[in-house]
């Protein structure tokens, strides 16, 4: 089947006790068991319930994995996907990686035992340079929050296949829908569910997409034993944004060139950053490797002062943290959410004082046009 059609079909066949469409929202805690170890393939909810169950298939077949775990957040899947690492494992991380995953490895699981260093993915030579004997992940976010850079997944894949190391991408920018990690040999894929998946900012959630069993096995061990598993109504809510995935990221998709090619040619505006520009150093690799460019894009207004005016003066877009919603975001990575990273390499990776960030939203694209007009005229 195609796409659309398993984002609206998988795990969400009609309740087989009443019929309903929809499949209802299990809100217990607890199951009744027929007599001493028979039950109906539930026990307890932190181990598993329908609507997270009905959620994971989905999510497998949507990235094209054998296995998907749904937790509380993305961070919570992040975490969960890290502990498939050992004390004295090390791994290789995105430089540019969203704020969270550099707070969660240089500041908690490094206590652990286990080494992470940022390096340029987008660069080949560079993360085959970086290995160590000791290396055995390589975690790649592309495009990269907030700056749009992008890694080769392919390559990436081929390097990591030499020394049997595990791929893992992070699709939460782009979604299923505009890029498939796991097709370009990945192993492993993680999502914010928060943002694309849900789509309508009404619940946050994660997931870990596996390949290999004994990988998938420590996922959902984890996931039942500390809790972190996603409850049925943050569960209902993310199954229900999945069925219009399709159609959200075709709008998302033209949406993000819309605004992307205005805001290059305004005056104000000192860079864009969105791969579908051909102004983008990747662009022929965008291309290449997704299905279209998404709806994420930075952009530089020069200063500090530039960005405070036009963020203050959007009214349209809302100043908010967060991304992948129908509505419009803008948000200044700097001060929000990258303020965790050091100055000096926020500095280095690009996130500079004047870069606004936009997740753009599915309104009319003319309608955002004249609301960043009105806003940049105030800078
Ligand atoms: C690319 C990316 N990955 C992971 C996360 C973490 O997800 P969550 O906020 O759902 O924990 C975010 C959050 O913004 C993100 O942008």
């Amino acid at each position: 089947m195609g796409f659309a059609t398993d984002a609206i079909h998988i795990g969400q066949e009609p309740e087989p006790a009443t019929g309903a469409i929809v499949a209802p929202i299990f809100q217990t805690s607890t199951y009744v068991q027929d007599a001493l170890g028979k039950d109906k393939g539930y026990d307890y909810a932190r181990t598993a319930h329908p609507n997270r169950r009905a959620l994971e298939r989905c999510v497998a077949r949507l990235e094209g994995g054998q296995a998907a775990y749904v937790f509380t957040s993305g961070m919570a899947a992040i975490d969960a996907m890290f502990r498939l690492l050992r004390p004295g494992d090390h791994a290789l991380i995105s430089r540019a990686v969203y704020g969270g995953v550099y707070r969660l490895t240089t500041q908690f699981l490094c206590q652990f035992g286990m080494e992470f260093t940022f390096v340029d993915t987008s660069d080949l030579d560079c993360v085959r340079k970086s290995l160590r004997a000791n290396t055995r992940m390589i975690y790649v976010e592309t495009p990269t929050n907030p700056t749009m850079i992008i890694s080769d997944i392919a390559g990436i894949a081929g390097i990591a296949n030499e020394r049997n190391l595990t791929v893992t991408v992070d699709n939460t920018f782009l979604s299923p829908y505009l890029q498939r990690p796991i097709e370009l040999g990945a192993h492993i894929v993680v999502h914010s569910m928060t943002k694309y998946l849900n789509g309508h900012s009404d619940a946050t959630g994660g997931a870990v997409i596996l390949t290999r069993p004994a990988d998938a096995e420590k996922i959902y061990f984890l996931q039942r034993s500390t809790g972190a598993g996603l409850a049925p109504m943050d569960c209902f809510l993310v199954s229900r944004g999945i069925k219009t995935l399709a159609v959200r990221m075709a709008q998302h998709d033209a949406n993000g060139m819309a605004i992307a090619r205005y805001l290059e040619n305004h005056p104000k505006v000192k860079c864009v950053n969105y791969p579908g520009l051909p102004s983008h150093p990747q662009h022929d690799l965008a291309r290449k490797q997704q299905r279209g460019f998404g709806a994420m894009l930075s952009f530089d207004v020069g200063t500090l002062e530039s960005a405070r005016r036009l963020l203050n003066h959007v009214k349209l877009c809302s100043l908010a943290e967060s991304l992948g919603g129908v509505e419009t975001l803008i948000s200044h990575p700097a001060m929000m959410t990258h303020a965790s990273m050091p100055p000096e390499v926020r500095q280095q990776i690009g996130i500079t004082d004047g870069l606004v960030r936009l997740s753009v939203g599915i309104e009319d694209a003319e309608d955002l046009i004249a609301d960043l007009e009105a806003a940049l005229e105030k800078v």
